[in-house]
């Protein structure tokens, strides 16, 4: 059984403050968020927030990953390098925030619409948020961590998408990938028991088709097999003694 580390209420002072730098970055980029501009511009802006704001990236060459931020476009589902590539209109694009302050990480995301887009790509961006927000609604303290992923299942199986296995939500607090791992899916196990005290994410990645992935030759780029287009939403939790505290809202 893994060791999941419970936190006392001082470190969960110090964890919101990072929680509400991630989310406040997210909040920050959103207007730059148009078609045209690049994904490496959208590195930078951030790159240059974190650091003004005292903090710094997790992302930034954690286990050689060269950037800030993770942005993901249309069928990658997670862990895109941002680059030269210019966002139009109709793409979906997931940006995907995590900060250090004061040694404690802070990790939240959530996929932007460019311009006009289709109505499959809405459906989609909008099935993985209620996924996200089902997850957390199903985070009891003293229940178990299996009921995330059976309530997320349950609710995306009626969508016709899919829901990505290969990856999934971790504890976080002064690791940023810490145990346990947080499944999306129902795996007809009740697993480790959700006490007061853990900080953990939940980031349910949902696809338009095959629920399968693979990694590009970077060897960080995350792709749906099909090329469907992926969708994802993040937050950070904290358990607390009757409910559970979304640190990164
Ligand atoms: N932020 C991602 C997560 O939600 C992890 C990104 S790791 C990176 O866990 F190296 F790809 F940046
Ligand atoms: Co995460
Ligand atoms: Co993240």
């Amino acid at each position: 059984m893994p060791e999941i580390v419970v936190h006392n209420t001082e470190e969960l002072a110090d964890m919101r403050k990072a929680c509400q730098l991630a989310r406040d970055v997210l909040l920050y980029i959103e207007e730059y968020v148009t078609e045209g501009i690049s994904t490496a511009e959208l590195d930078a802006l951030c790159y240059t927030y974190i650091i003004e704001h005292g903090g710094e990236s997790a992302t930034l060459n954690y286990n050689g990953f060269p950037k800030s931020i993770c942005t993901s476009v249309n069928h990658v589902i997670c862990h895109g390098i941002p680059g030269p590539y210019k966002l139009k209109s109709g793409d979906i694009i997931n940006i995907d925030i995590t900060v250090i302050l004061d040694g404690w990480h802070g990790d939240t995301s959530k996929t932007f619409l460019v311009g006009k887009c289709s109505k499959l790509a809405e459906e989609l961006v909008k099935t993985a948020e209620r996924a996200l927000f089902i997850g957390i609604e199903a985070v009891k303290p003293f229940g178990y961590f299996g009921d995330i992923g059976l309530a997320i299942q349950r609710f995306v199986s009626n969508t016709g998408f899919s829901i990505v296995q290969d990856y999934g939500g971790h504890g976080i607090g002064k690791i940023f990938h810490a145990d346990p791992t947080v499944l999306h899916y129902n795996c007809r196990e009740k697993r480790e028991q959700i006490l007061p005290g853990m900080f953990f994410t939940i980031e349910p990645m949902i696809n338009v088709g095959s629920h399968k992935s693979k990694v590009l030759n970077d060897g960080w780029t995350v792709v749906t097999i099909d090329k469907s287009l992926s969708a994802q939403f993040e937050h950070t939790l904290a358990v607390t003694d009757h409910s559970v505290e979304i640190l990164t809202l």
